[in-house]
């Protein structure tokens, strides 16, 4: 048993209730008119990344009482067991070590071995692969050179690679058309062999464990489909997968020439700097993803050594305790604007809800706060017409991410990256800033609205304002500011974990539904139904294989 701190009770989060009580009436927009430097004082720059957070509910007080709080939560041991390998996912008993992924430079010890050789090992089999596939000397079974990929996986085994190559799309250095399936549901499957060749496509069967139903029946499914549109018995070259359990892939029928290595120590959800991260170098190429890498180092090394009060991840961490400890958040939004970026959303609800739906502490004693909160968001215009007016006039209170990007080519329409900039900011200049009753009724004066109706509608466009959020801007969409936005959350999470003194890395959660799932698909499949949803779900499945074969 590890000793562990009651962090309620500790001064330093009492001096922050306090603190609360004293600015939680005080309006943003007061502190604006007040303060025409404000952004001057709530900003960072790391590389080429710009946080802007002077739309919170922060003085320059509350910075300073957010470093005693992290001054005495042992951040710095911990950011030091992080980086050196130390077995901080207790509950599995291993490391977290996705940073040495992307320190190309420094000599890696894990429990004494050299681990150096066997990332650079990998990268070069990776960079290896991509060179053959890009030079057409990779050949599918029928001797055609591979025109498709197509990644079979889910969660992070999917998440991060189908969100970096939507990202990193500008980037391409091949004409190569890469695909994803990650849910089990056919459709899904059919509407991307419907795309693709099977003579000149390869499947990454990407799976950590080798072990996930869904990834594992659609590779059974397209083996099958294989060998049957190509009329051949031996498919594997258009395989390759990507394991930590690399027997099982052997046992699948992978030639082992086509596996890539994954590490115990390397959590699903931080594993895109990994072989999982293929599809990206298949895009990218070796020396951009090389980018992608030292992006996120120059993240890392910027939490390793900047001053808490200067560091990005650590008051971004701090301002999502602020709100979800003392102000009662229970979502954040991440509104990215920027299509490019779309898919950032899903990658981050993961990182973020796996390593924070924890009840208990890494003693496993119940904590008495709340962990986490929900992530949700849409890519900016479209949440605008869709769910921001609960942002702005809804009661529940939500503080937003907002994320720009600047214009790579000189091609791009600057009329409409103009107004997809002013439309971010005017979103979050109206969640600070708001409408009172007084500017409402008059905005209603002024379209001669008679004074009776003005008094009564106002009430309905009256907007409080006071809510929070960041804009986080990079200055062009490039691997390596990519790498450094990942790292940036990636150590958000850790800094809250921490905080809350729970385990960031194990997901034991999930595993309930997939411990239920073979004996509940043995009844569906064998008749032996219990509940009368199962029933119905059997009738269905009957009714659709009757279709089928009628068809
Ligand atoms: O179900 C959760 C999970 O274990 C994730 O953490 C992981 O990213 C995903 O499943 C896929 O797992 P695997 O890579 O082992 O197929």
């Amino acid at each position: 048993m590890m000793p562990m701190r009651n962090l309620t009770e500790l001064k330093e989060w009492q001096a922050l209730i306090d603190h609360y009580d004293e600015i939680k009436h005080h309006h943003m927009r007061d502190w604006f008119l007040q303060d025409s430097e404000r952004f001057s004082h709530f900003n960072l720059r790391v590389g080429n990344i710009l946080l802007d957070y002077s739309r919170n509910r922060i003085s320059k007080n509350t910075i300073a009482l957010f470093v005693d709080l992290i001054q005495n939560v042992d951040l710095k041991e911990k950011i030091s067991e992080l980086f050196t390998g130390a077995h901080i996912n207790t509950t599995e008993n291993r490391p977290a070590l996705h940073t040495a992924l992307r320190d190309l430079k420094t000599t890696i010890y894990l429990d004494d071995k050299d681990i150096t050789s066997h990332i650079a090992d990998t990268q070069n089999k990776m960079a290896n692969f991509v060179s053959q596939i890009h030079n057409k000397q990779w050949l599918g079974a029928t001797g055609k050179p591979i025109s498709h990929i197509v990644n079979l996986g889910i969660g992070g085994s999917h998440l991060g690679p189908r969100m970096c190559t939507e990202a990193l799309k500008d980037h391409a250095i091949c004409n190569l058309s890469i695909h994803f399936i990650s849910g089990v549901d056919d459709i899904y499957l059919q509407e991307v062999l419907n795309q693709i060749d099977a003579e000149t496509t390869i499947f990454i069967i990407s799976s950590k464990s080798f072990t996930t139903i869904e990834t594992l029946t659609n590779a059974q499914t397209i083996t099958h489909w294989l060998t049957h549109t190509l009329g051949i018995n031996d498919v594997s070259k258009h395989f390759i997968a990507i394991t930590a359990a690399p027997e099982k892939a052997v046992k699948f029928g992978i030639p082992s020439s086509q596996i890539l290595p994954l590490w115990d120590w390397v959590g699903g959800r931080y594993s895109v700097w990994s072989a999982i991260g293929l599809p990206l170098m298949l895009l990218i190429g070796s020396k951009h993803f090389t980018d992608f890498l030292n992006g996120a180092y120059e993240m890392d090394n910027h939490f390793r050594y900047a001053p808490y009060a200067e560091n990005m991840p650590v008051i971004l961490a701090m301002l999502g305790i602020w709100y979800i400890n003392f102000f009662g958040a229970q979502a954040q939004a991440i509104v990215p604007y920027s299509h490019r970026l779309r898919s950032l959303i899903t990658y981050l609800q993961q990182t973020t809800m796996e390593s924070h739906g924890k009840s208990v502490d890494l003693n496993g004693n119940p904590i008495a706060y709340t962990a986490g909160s929900v992530l949700f968001g849409e890519e900016g215009c479209d949440g605008q017409h869709a769910y921001h007016q609960l942002l702005h006039q809804g009661q529940q209170f939500i503080p937003v991410d907002f994320i720009l990007t600047g214009t790579l080519h000189s091609s791009i329409n600057h009329k409409h990256h103009e107004i997809l900039f002013a439309s971010c900011l005017s979103q979050a200049q109206a969640l600070m800033q708001g409408k009172t009753h007084e500017e409402a009724y008059n905005d209603l004066i002024i379209k001669n609205m008679p004074h009776s109706q003005s008094q009564k509608l106002a009430h309905h466009h009256v907007v409080s304002g006071n809510k929070p959020s960041n804009i986080i801007f990079l200055d062009k969409l490039t691997p390596h500011n990519l790498g450094a936005l990942i790292a940036l959350y990636e150590h958000k999470i850790f800094v809250q974990g921490v905080i809350w003194g729970i385990n960031s890395f194990d997901q034991w959660g999930v595993e309930l539904g997939k411990q239920l799932l073979p004996d509940i698909l043995k009844r569906i499949q064998h008749n032996s139904l219990h509940t009368q949803t199962e029933t119905r779900i059997k009738d269905l499945v009957d009714y659709a294989r009757k279709i089928k074969e009628l068809t």
